[in-house]
């Protein structure tokens, strides 16, 4: 029941757009423009550098600060065993309801700035893993999508080895339930992902800071 009610409360927090409320503000549907992604990324490129840092902000903290709280009531109320069970729930709602926002028809974004929130109040080791890779990747190729691509496979593969090796807080007997959990996060973002793929592989992904 737990298990559900974050879902479902993960899945109401997701569905606050800011990228699309912050394009709304300046009378353009951002899902109408750019790649039509109404995360940071198309923020940023269609509607400027304040409006992709705040859209960023809001994005990940929607995922991190709940997730810090779910973390402190497992452990509060002697659960910490579940802790990160628990956030799993909650950051998989958070993120299916920014990329599906059933008010929009289904139509939101990416969900990486959420993910990184969840990464962020999941571990610091793999989120001090993936900022650096993430910072090299982009910082080299300009193709953010590559770089969430790669936050997300180290974090599945990161959160697996630390979770069989004892280094979590996850108990052998919910093992399974944790590595499937994590990667139902990291296919739906290679889902999300499947235009920005296709343009990779073809050489016509967009850079950031490209003109546009
Ligand atoms: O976080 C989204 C990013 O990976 C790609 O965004 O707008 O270039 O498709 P976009």
């Amino acid at each position: 029941m737990i298990r559900v009610l974050l879902l479902v409360i993960g899945y109401c927090l997701g569905m606050i757009q800011t990228g699309y409320l912050y394009g709304r503000m300046k009378g353009i549907d951002i899902r109408k423009a750019g790649s039509g992604n109404s995360g940071a990324t198309n923020s940023l490129r269609v509607l400027g550098k304040k409006a992709g840092l705040i859209v960023f902000a809001v994005d990940l903290c929607k995922c991190f600060i709940p997730c810090l709280i779910v973390k402190a009531w497992a452990v509060s109320s002697g659960q910490q065993h579940m802790e990160d069970i628990y956030m799993l729930y909650l950051a998989f709602g958070v993120i299916l309801g920014h990329n599906y926002p059933c008010y929009l028809n289904f139509k939101g974004g990416k969900g990486i700035s959420s993910t990184s929130g969840f990464i962020l109040a999941f571990d610091l080791r793999i989120a001090a893993v993936c900022l650096a890779a993430f910072s090299v990747i982009v910082g080299t190729t300009r193709y953010v999508s590559l770089g969430s691509l790669t936050v997300v496979s180290i974090c599945f593969v990161m959160g697996v080895i630390f979770g069989v090796n004892g280094m979590l807080s996850v108990e052998p007997a919910n093992m399974a339930e944790f590595i499937i959990l994590l990667a139902l996060i990291t296919i739906q973002a290679y889902i999300r992902h499947r235009a920005n793929i296709k343009r990779l592989l073809s050489g016509t992904e967009n850079k950031i800071g490209a003109k546009k």
